[in-house]
């Protein structure tokens, strides 16, 4: 397999912060041999959550979930590294907690389909539309 060094938006949500998961989920990352390229706890405006989660707008889980993500400090991350983004999703396993794999940040922390610890983006697309809204300077 041909290596590709590729950069993620990462956001660890606020349910992660308000459990105090954060030091466990970034471990997880470091320990991959994934680097950190920049880190901010923020809050996130509604503006931003409707420009980030523009596909999602018009779905019945939107608010409760525009609700969620603007509710505390999140911490958004720049990860980088061979294949990060394919090799980020994998670590955080499928949405829903409550069916990830055990192994996964959610299959081992998650139980639910909203407040599931981690966003990650899910493609190169995606990467440098998120990276662009979150990190506009880098
Ligand atoms: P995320 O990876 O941030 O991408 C979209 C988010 O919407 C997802 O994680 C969940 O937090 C949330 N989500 C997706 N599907 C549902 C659903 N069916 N019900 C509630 N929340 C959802």
């Amino acid at each position: 397999m041909s290596s590709s060094t590729e950069r993620s938006l990462v956001l660890v949500k606020p349910d992660a912060v308000r459990r105090g998961l954060l030091g466990e989920i970034l471990s997880r990352f470091e320990r991959k041999g994934l680097v950190i390229e920049a880190l901010e706890l923020r809050t996130m405006e509604p503006s931003l959550a409707d420009e980030h989660y523009a596909e999602h707008v018009e779905r019945d889980f939107y608010p409760p979930l525009k609700a969620f993500m603007t509710s505390g400090p999140l911490v958004a991350l720049v990860l980088s590294g061979d294949s990060v983004i394919d090799v980020v999703r994998a670590m955080i396993g499928a949405t829903d907690g409550r069916k990830a794999a055990a192994g996964t940040i959610r299959g081992d922390l998650a139980l639910s389909n909203r407040e599931n610890l981690v966003h990650a983006s899910d493609s190169p697309e995606s990467a440098v539309r998120e990276l662009a809204l979150w990190f506009p300077k880098l």
